[in-house]
């Protein structure tokens, strides 16, 4: 019998497990659908199916992966939310309880499992062509059916990818190209990363191998026109720390940041990696080349936050905030930080139409309150103009949650279209997605579709139209 999860703060409240899954037909929607807003918003995020092992130190990006589909078509919203049938899914479906360790860290895995099953496949929601992914740094994406959200299995592109890849990849917007990285690609600690580009129809086309020069967690990468960017920021992967049953990701403060240039489509023989003071971010919003140099705009922060460092100390959130800076990376290897805006700002997104150019705009979703830290959740979503430094923004008030924005195209021009949301009201525990005018962000939702119970807080985000 399922055993009570643990006391811990990500396990409550927001992110309190949800476990069940549902299908609902005609939501109910305040305001109006805008009129050709046709298609599904998919969003991933962790919900444990079981708590673990007694002595194992839950973290919240280790949560088993569901998938929440809302559909939109002709003014009327339905949903349906699924777990990822992982191999660890079943497999502990099956015993009824945990047999991996959080992260899958060898010291509490059942004697049972592989350490390669450990696959929580919870991070981001990938449309690629005709195919939906369920994506998670560690492993292969994981296919779903568009539709039903049912769980088809690996995909390897042909083994090409037969081990990590990002959660992160970028879709080229000339091709419909995915350019892709796997982290730790010769083993989990590894400074092995490999690069792949697949074509618009699921072919891959190009596999690189390249070196970090340390272990580094890399989360997300740099696309532009000519362009890729690998990061190489000091949370480092120790599976020396996880064998003495410590989280195995830590921020290793000594480490100095690197950043490996490449030509868009290259390979090792011409990475030139360029070396400054430690700086930290999860989240790329967009990256574009400028004359010689390289612009690329982040949720930027000091130090990363939700990793301790290598004596298990958790950092302070002020040190932790993300804010929108503008990284500069010289043709002649200097690099500069500038701070474009000051909200504390959760995901960073773009009109994806402009992946990798010139662009005025950062979506996000943040917070204006003095916050303690991240459980304290982000009300606000906003457009942040890094060319003018001005802020559209609309806060849900007290004690409402946001989720990662996602903006979907209503015209040609950059923006224009509709942000979506979703929005946990903590007083009522209603959950909602919110679409907003992108242009317009400050007058508030034109319409609130109301999902019939709590959703728990969750990471990435994506639409893929219905035609
Ligand atoms: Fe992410």
């Amino acid at each position: 019998m399922p055993q009570p999860f643990p006391d811990t703060p990500y396990l409550k409240g927001y992110y309190q497990p949800f476990g069940a899954e549902m299908q609902a037909e005609d939501l109910v929607v305040e305001g109006t659908i805008p009129e050709g807003l046709a298609g599904t918003f998919y969003r991933n995020g962790p919900d444990p199916q079981f708590p673990p092992h007694a002595d194992d130190r839950y973290h919240v990006f280790d949560g088993d992966g569901m998938i929440y589909a809302i559909r939109l078509a002709n003014g009327k919203a339905s949903m349906r939310n699924r777990y990822v049938r992982t191999r660890k899914f079943e497999l502990e479906r099956a015993a009824g309880r945990r047999l991996f360790g959080v992260f899958g860290n060898p010291r509490f895995n059942d004697p049972s499992v592989s350490p390669m099953d450990y696959n929580t496949a919870n991070t981001h929601i990938w449309p690629h062509g005709d195919a939906l992914y369920a994506l998670m740094e560690g492993c292969p994406p994981t296919a779903l059916d568009p539709d039903t959200l049912e769980t088809l299995g690996y995909e390897t592109f042909a083994n090409t990818v037969t081990g990590p890849f990002t959660a992160h990849p970028k879709t080229d917007p000339a091709n419909g190209a995915l350019h892709a990285f796997g982290c730790g690609a010769k083993g989990p600690g590894s400074t092995a990363v490999r690069y792949n580009i697949i074509d618009a129809a699921g072919k891959p086309t190009h596999t690189a191998w390249l070196d970090q020069p340390y272990a580094s967690m890399m989360h997300d990468f740099a696309l532009t026109d000519s362009h890729v960017i690998f990061p190489c920021l000091p949370v480092v992967i120790s599976m020396e720390r996880a064998m003495q049953g410590k989280q195995a990701p830590a921020w290793e403060s000594n480490r100095a940041s690197h950043f490996g240039i490449m030509a868009k489509g290259g390979d090792a023989s011409d990475l030139r990696w360029i070396e400054t003071d430690p700086t930290f971010m999860f989240h790329i919003a967009n990256s574009f080349d400028d004359g010689g140099d390289v612009v690329v705009d982040v949720a930027g922060s000091k130090r990363a936050p939700l990793m301790p460092d290598v004596d298990g100390n958790l950092p302070d959130h002020q040190d932790t905030r993300f804010t929108v800076k503008r990284w500069r990376i010289g043709a002649n290897g200097a690099f500069r930080e500038e701070q474009i805006d000051g909200l504390d700002i959760q995901f960073p997104r773009i009109d994806d139409r402009l992946q990798g150019k010139r662009y005025s705009r950062v979506f996000a979703n943040g917070t204006a309150r003095p916050t303690a830290g991240r459980l304290d959740g982000f009300d606000s979503v906003a457009a942040i103009n890094v060319d003018s430094g001005t802020r559209d923004a609309f806060s849900f008030g007290d004690g409402a949650y946001c989720g990662e924005p996602v903006f979907v195209p209503g015209g040609p021009g950059e923006a224009e279209g509709w942000l979506l949301t979703l929005v946990w009201n903590s007083a009522s525990n209603e959950s909602f997605l919110a679409i907003t005018d992108a242009r317009n962000i400050a007058a508030g939702p034109v319409a609130k579709v109301h999902m019939p119970a709590r959703v728990p807080g969750g990471f990435h985000c994506h639409w893929r139209n219905a035609a």
